[in-house]
């Protein structure tokens, strides 16, 4: 039973609730700085951070290549218009079209009736084909280049070394880590969950939900769409969430020379990687606003048959 306030609050406009959450989200950060500032003056806590101040054992891999940038490139681009197309799955009511698989004599053969879902969802499933090639890529070299090291935990002292660095941040000394050698281990755990446990969740669910997914698959007993769909809403919003204190971290923590490390394969203060960041902000801002029925009718009917 939902009590009057409860009621109340879900009654308020969608924009009062996110003001109100951003002010909440706001006072807690502040009530935690001045927690952690107060714990910095603690001889305890200064032992802590000298005794873990902040890489785990063992991440140390020098550099970032070029594939790194680029494919990071790729899935910050495709999960841009991941985000907006599972946006407009979500939104629309009426589809803008319907898309028929027109395929192969034999790929028509191989079901009864050619699948048919609409041109939001055709949008949707493309991005996510072309991110799982793209994610895949990665995993792979990440594993055969020994990179690995850098976003795979093989060390308990990742915990406290995680824990020191968060002590560090909320009170505003940044940690003292060179990340074109090692990320810090706050970093590590964040960025293994995000590529080992968000990313196929969001991949399985995903595929689940989709067209490709087999109807009489034994496995579906037990894994039903109802409970992919449950999962896979909520990760676009974890998926955000991360961007969103990524992308401030990234700011907040030496712009030029992190921007340098993933968008221009290189270390040091040039300009490179803010421009190769600017270009791609602006490439992603722009696939963003093409990304409307307008265009993506004639692109699905490239592989389909497209009716209104
Ligand atoms: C391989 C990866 C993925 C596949 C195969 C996939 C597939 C799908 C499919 C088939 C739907 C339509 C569900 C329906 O019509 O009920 C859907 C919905 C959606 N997807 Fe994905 N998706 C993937 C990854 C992602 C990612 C990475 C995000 C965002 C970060 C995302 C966000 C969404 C959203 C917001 C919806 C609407 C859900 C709803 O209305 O409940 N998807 N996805
Ligand atoms: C405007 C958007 C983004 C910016 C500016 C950005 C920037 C960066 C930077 C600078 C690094 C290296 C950090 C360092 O050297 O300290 C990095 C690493 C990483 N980012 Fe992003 N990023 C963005 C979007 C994303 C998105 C959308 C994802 C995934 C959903 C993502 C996942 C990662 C991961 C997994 C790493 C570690 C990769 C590795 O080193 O192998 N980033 N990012």
């Amino acid at each position: 039973m939902t009590s009057p306030a409860t009621r109340r609050l879900g009654g308020l406009a969608p924009r009062t609730r996110w003001a109100l959450g951003a002010g909440a989200l706001a006072v807690l950060l502040v009530v935690l700085v001045v927690v952690a500032r107060w714990a910095w003056g603690q001889p305890g806590v200064q032992d802590f951070v000298a005794r873990y101040p902040g890489v785990a054992t063992g991440a140390e891999s020098d550099g970032s290549p070029a594939w790194v940038g680029i494919l990071h490139f790729f899935n910050l681009f495709l999960m841009a218009l991941m985000i907006k197309s599972g946006l407009m799955i979500h939104n629309t009511r009426r589809p803008a079209a319907h898309w028929t698989r027109s395929g192969r004599a034999w790929l028509a053969r191989s079901r009864k009736k050619p699948a048919t879902i609409t041109l939001e969802q055709w949008f949707h499933v493309s991005l996510d084909l072309t991110w799982l090639v793209v994610g895949t890529t990665f995993f792979v070299l990440l594993l055969t280049s020994g990179r690995w090291v850098r976003l795979v935990p093989t060390s308990w002292d990742v915990v406290p070394n995680a824990l020191s660095v968060i002590v560090q941040y909320l009170s505003l000394h940044w940690p003292q880590d060179d990340t074109w050698l090692a990320y810090n281990a706050l970093q590590m755990l964040t960025y293994f969950a995000t590529v080992f446990i968000l990313a196929p969740i969001s991949a399985s669910t995903g595929l689940r939900l989709s067209e490709l997914w087999p109807k009489k698959a034994a496995i579906n007993r037990y894994y039903p769409i109802e409970t992919a769909r449950a999962i896979h809403f909520p990760t676009m919003w974890i998926f955000a969430g991360f961007i969103v204190v990524h992308v401030v971290m990234v700011m907040a923590t030496g712009a030029v020379a992190n921007l340098n490390h993933m968008f221009a394969a290189r270390d040091g203060d040039s300009l490179v990687g803010v421009i190769a960041f600017v270009v791609t902000l602006a490439v992603v801002a722009g696939a963003w606003f093409a990304a409307r029925p307008l265009l993506l009718r004639p692109l699905a009917a490239l592989t389909g048959k497209v009716t209104r």
